[in-house]
This record gives structure tokens, C-alpha cells and sequence, in this order.
């Protein structure tokens, strides 16, 4: 049952009189079999936050757990992890099948039962065939799929993934991560994948973590994390976003000319208003609604995402259907169906029309 516990995980770099703090008292549990997505952006502690599980960098404070048992004083060979870079890491000197034997041979395995496990973990990730070569030999994505296959031929308790595909093509990336969630899948392996690619940890994730400045800003399901960020930064960094300013007051929440509901537990306060592109409507009313001019329209298959200049709003992204007839240059009327009300760090409220 691999569970992975990190534990009020701490990094800090540089000298006493001149600190960077990587990761700031870092609190992420991860489920038996789970595949867990770290997500952030460049520079936010995501990589040092592995580093510390698989044991190449030495936590400041904290802990971390696996099966509840601390493993920080381990060494990285002993420790029950494997870990995927993001470079390719394979030996150029060493055949396929030796990259991949490597740390059964330091397990002293019988011959006949490393190839067994070599050749197993080859086909897992479709290269049955591609022991005899060189990694020089081999595409990209393919010396990635090696070193995956080099990584579980371990049978690590925990694999550890540092933005493995983000080198590759957009095309190749997208499937090789489905190729990996399979794998993950069918090994019921507990996981944690490192990206700063959004739309690759809603996709593949069973949870994300969400971090900048290297703390925990929201550790919650896909869809979750989408429809409730809990702070301005994941509602701004997850999906796009209309970001207004509004001001409450009195169950109201005055936003440009209009005033929407608010609830009751409000204070009396600016605030952010959090509106995503699909959460609005066209009217043909003025009442209770905005308008501006479109100033983009661009047809994205079933939906258009259209742009208005709204003189009080100032720039809006919109997601509308395509049975509204709609044109560059246009005035229309919108308003809200949904949106967040932030006030200073507590989580939003949501408000629905
Ligand atoms: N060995 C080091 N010495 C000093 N500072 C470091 C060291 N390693 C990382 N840092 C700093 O710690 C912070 C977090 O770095 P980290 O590599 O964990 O970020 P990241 O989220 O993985 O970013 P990226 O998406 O660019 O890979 C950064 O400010 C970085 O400059
Ligand atoms: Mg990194």
C-alpha cells in the first residue's frame, strides 16, 4: 500500500544573510496507486519538491513519509523511488538493454531473470524489440519511453516523473503521457508527475497540486480546481479568467455599471471578481447587464472565443455558442451566469444567476 507523505517541507537555498526559500512548508499526501500532478510555474519549487522524495536534494525541515515511515535519511539508491528527468539521462555508451539492466545488476539478479525483467519493462513501453540499439539510435520519444521502462523495471514503490515529455512535439507529447497514464494505470504504480503545463496536469491528474513561490495553493481534483480555485492565483493561473474589480456592498457587489448579488458573509470591501469565458450569457435586456464592442472573433470548432472591449470592464474574453450570430466590430449586451468573489486570502464565494 504506497502512500507518499510530504510533511511540512521545507528548502531554502543560499547563504543565512541572503536565503531563497524553494519550498515553504510543503503539506502534499499522496493516495495508494494515485496519480498526483505537481503544477506551478517556472522557478515555483516543483522540482526541488521531487528532488527531496527521491533524495537528490536534503530538506531544510520537514519530512517525508512513505508508508508512514520516514525515508529522508535513506540514500537515493536505497530509497523505494524512481525517478524520470526531463533531459534524456540513458547512457550514449550503453546499449537500450544495459541502460535499462543497470540497477538490476547492482541488485546482483540472476542473468536469466534481468533479461526477463528487461525485455517485460521494453514491451511495456512498446519498444520490445530495441534492446541491441544505442540511445544515439533512437527518436526522442523513444529514449524517453527507455528510460520510463528504466525507471520501472525498479519496481519502485513511488515513480517520479520531472516534466519527462516536455522536450518532445506537442503530438508525440500528448500521447506518450496517455501511453504513461495507462501504464500507471495498469501497475495500480503511485505516481507523482511534475509539469508546468496546465493542460497536461487537468488531463492526466487524479489530483493536482497547485503551487507558486513554493507553497501549496490548492491540492484538489481536476475539475475541482477548476470550477472553485481557492486563491486568486490558481483562479488566475488555471484556465482563462476575466479578472474585474468590484466593490461590496450591502449583498451587492458592484462591478462596472451593474450591481450583481452577493452573499451575506461578504464584507463591505473591494474585491476581484472571477468570471471564466463560458459564464456568460448574451442579452438582449439592458437590465442587469453590460456591454461592449467585439473586437475578435475566432471560430474554435463547437464554440467562438470572442473579445469585447467593454467601455467600464475594460478587455473580456468570452466563450460563446456558435448559434449566436455574432460579428467583428459588434456592440452586445452580456452578462454573468457564475463567478467568484475573492476578498483578501480566504477562499471565494460563489455566486450563481
Ligand atoms: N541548487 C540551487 N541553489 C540555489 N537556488 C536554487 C537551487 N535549485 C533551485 N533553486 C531555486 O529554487 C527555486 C525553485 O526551483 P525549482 O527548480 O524547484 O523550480 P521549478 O518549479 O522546478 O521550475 P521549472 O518549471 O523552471 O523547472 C528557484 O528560485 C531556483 O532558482
Ligand atoms: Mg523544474
Amino acid at each position: 500500500m504506497p502512500t507518499l507523505d510530504l510533511i511540512n517541507l521545507r528548502k531554502q537555498f543560499g547563504s543565512v544573510t541572503n536565503p531563497v526559500v524553494a519550498v515553504n512548508d510543503l503539506n502534499i499526501n499522496v493516495a495508494d496507486g494515485e496519480f498526483l500532478c505537481i503544477l506551478g510555474p517556472s522557478g515555483c519549487g516543483k522540482s526541488t519538491a521531487l528532488r527531496m522524495v527521491a533524495g537528490f536534494e536534503e530538506p531544510s525541515g520537514g519530512d517525508v513519509q512513505i508508508d508512514q515511515q520516514s525515508i529522508i535519511n535513506m540514500p537515493p539508491n536505497k530509497r523505494p523511488t524512481a525517478m524520470v528527468f526531463q533531459k534524456y539521462t540513458l547512457w550514449p555508451h550503453m546499449k537500450v538493454y544495459d541502460n535499462i539492466a543497470f540497477g538490476l545488476k547492482l541488485r546482483h539478479l540472476p542473468k536469466n531473470q534481468i533479461d526477463q525483467e528487461v525485455q517485460a519493462s521494453l514491451e511495456l513501453v512498446g519498444l520490445g524489440r530495441y534492446g541491441d540499439r544505442y540511445p544515439a539510435q533512437l527518436s526522442g520519444g523513444e529514449q524517453q519511453r527507455v528510460a520510463i521502462a528504466r525507471a520501472l523495471v525498479l519496481k519502485p514503490k513511488i515513480l517520479l516523473l520531472d516534466e519527462p515529455f516536455s522536450n518532445l512535439d506537442a503530438l508525440l507529447r500528448v500521447r506518450l503521457r496517455e501511453e504513461l497514464r495507462q501504464i500507471q494505470r495498469n501497475l495500480k504504480i503511485t505516481a507523482v508527475f511534475v509539469t508546468h503545463d496546465q493542460e497536461e496536469a487537468l488531463s492526466l491528474a487524479d489530483r493536482i497540486a497547485v503551487m507558486s513561490k513554493g507553497e501549496l495553493q490548492q491540492l484538489d481534483k481536476p475539475a475541482t480546481i477548476y470550477a472553485r480555485p481557492k486563491t486568486l492565483f490558481v483562479a488566475d493561473f488555471i484556465g482563462a479568467m476575466n479578472m474585474l474589480d468590484g466593490e461590496v456592498n450591502g449583498g451587492v457587489v458592484k462591478v462596472g455599471n451593474q450591481r450583481l448579488p452577493s452573499p451575506a458573509e461578504c464584507v463591505a470591501a473591494p474585491a476581484k471578481i472571477a468570471i471564466r469565458p463560458e459564464d456568460v450569457i448574451v442579452t438582449q435586456t439592458g437590465e442587469g447587464a453590460w456591454h461592449g464592442r467585439i473586437t475578435q472573433v475566432s471560430d474554435l470548432g463547437h464554440y467562438r472565443k470572442v473579445f469585447v472591449q467593454s467601455p467600464d470592464l475594460g478587455m473580456l474574453k468570452l466563450y460563446l455558442p456558435k448559434s449566436i450570430e455574432i460579428n467583428d466590430g459588434e456592440m452586445i449586451t452580456f452578462k454573468p451566469t457564475r463567478f467568484l468573489i475573492f476578498q483578501g486570502p480566504l477562499p471565494p464565494f460563489e455566486v450563481k444567476l
